[in-house]
């Protein structure tokens, strides 16, 4: 059975006719040819395919399709504005917080979010909240310099 989902992916209304319970990351990555957002356990365990849906981090790989009907979805390649990236991108980049950067654009959408919610995050907090998220390259230290130095810079531009 096909069904036709309407939703909004980094702001541009989007329709796609697929099977209603093939799973977002799926139609991303396969339909929208997002391929930012990855594909690592399937299962929900690792965050690789996290997605903010209506502004809540979601991960991609366990929601079907037909969840998203009428909502905003926004990937990693919405996070930018034009050609300023977000304060956490620049971070990761300045700090060198990736390797092989599967986990990457999982891990900045997840410290996005919990700077949204704490501006002022401890390492402790910072490790617990995105604990979810697996870097196989165990690139945790650099990552968390990262959120630490995001934090720092979204806290002097919002005064
Ligand atoms: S691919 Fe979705 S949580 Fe691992
Ligand atoms: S940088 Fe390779 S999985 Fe995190």
């Amino acid at each position: 059975m096909s069904l036709t989902v309407k939703f909004k992916v980094n702001g541009t209304e989007r329709s796609v006719a697929t099977d209603p319970e093939r799973r977002l990351l799926e139609v991303l990555r396969e339909d929208l040819q997002l391929t930012g957002t990855k594909y690592g356990c399937g299962e929900g365990q690792c965050g690789a395919c996290l997605v903010f849906v209506d502004k809540a981090p979601a991960r991609s790989c366990l929601l079907p399709a037909a969840a998203v009907e009428g909502k905003s979805v926004t990937t990693i390649e919405g996070l930018a504005r034009g050609e300023a990236l977000h304060p956490v991108q620049e971070a990761f980049l300045e700090e060198g917080a990736m390797q092989c950067g599967y986990c990457t654009s999982g891990m900045i959408l997840a410290a996005a979010a919990l700077l949204e919610k704490k501006p002022d995050p401890s390492d402790a907090e910072i490790a617990a909240d995105l604990n979810g998220q697996i870097c196989r390259c165990n690139g945790y230290l650099r990552i968390v310099s990262a959120v630490r130095r995001a934090a720092a810079s979204l806290r002097t531009r919002h005064g």
